[in-house]
């Protein structure tokens, strides 16, 4: 495996508008028989909040971490429809997913929302999965390496070297998601090698090393293996493929 061995593989199960806390709890049980031999990486599911405390009490006596979609950047507040860090903590998360593609297109997110609510993760003890990557016709256009460019310089600003290293960053090509059409892995490695050397240049060497970048859109248990064998791929963030205990369970047990 050429991964660099101070980096824990990180497989991520970004639920979306999926399961009830029934169907969560039935899930997490599932995943926690076929992940129990899974060591030296790390396996997350992001349920919705609604299914957050059901996943969070079925992982109970496992090693399966829980993160949240989405947050407000405020402790607290009148924003209607909003959910603070502090009631994901308190539910068991340990991790949010910030700037998703689907909360930057259908939900107004901004590189400027997305550089808060970073903030805010680790303020509050978060760690934050903050998402980029470029439309398709940014790719056509060539545009992909300034489109992660702009996205890294501003939602990073602000930030220190300590909190980079606990930084996770998915690169998630939008043309990739949900679409079955998943980068090949010499575009993924390109594109992770290059936000690893932003991270470098902005938080130094020790910075881009120590932080995780997955890789995001159509991962599937047929080519997690090929992805994971790239230098610079830390992980994946999972959708469609985490909704069923076999498919997620198999690219946990990814080999590279
Ligand atoms: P997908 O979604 O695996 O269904 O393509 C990935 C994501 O949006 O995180």
């Amino acid at each position: 495996m050429s991964m660099t061995p101070q980096r824990t593989p990180l497989i991520a199960g970004n639920w979306k508008m999926h399961c009830t806390r029934a169907e969560a709890e039935a899930l997490v049980t599932g995943l926690k028989v076929s992940v129990a031999e899974v060591a030296d990486r790390e396996v997350l599911v992001a349920p919705p909040f609604t299914a957050l405390a059901a996943a969070a009490r079925a992982a109970q006596g496992s090693a399966i971490l829980l993160g949240a979609q989405d947050m407000h950047w405020e402790p607290k507040g009148a924003y209607t429809g909003a959910v603070a860090p502090g009631m994901l903590k308190e539910v068991g998360c340990t991790h949010v997913i910030i700037g998703h593609s689907e909360r930057r297109q259908f939900f107004a997110e901004t590189n400027e929302t997305v550089n808060r609510k970073v903030e805010a993760a680790f303020v509050h003890g978060l760690v934050p999965i903050m998402c980029v990557g470029e439309l398709l016709a940014e790719r056509e256009a060539g545009e992909t390496m300034a489109v992660l460019d702009r996205q890294l310089r501003n939602g990073l600003k602000g930030r220190d070297a300590v909190d980079i290293q606990r930084l996770v960053v998915a690169y998630e090509p939008v043309w990739a998601i949900g679409t079955g059409k998943v980068a090949t892995p010499e575009q993924a490695q390109e594109a992770h090698a290059y936000i690893r050397q932003v991270v470098q240049e902005m938080f130094g060497h020790a910075a881009s090393v120590g932080c995780r970048i997955l890789y995001g859109g159509s991962v599937k248990p047929d080519n997690v293996d090929e992805l994971m064998g790239e230098q610079d791929i830390d992980g994946a963030l999972v959708g469609g493929a985490s909704l069923q205990v076999e498919s997620f369970a198999r690219i946990a047990r990814f080999e590279a």
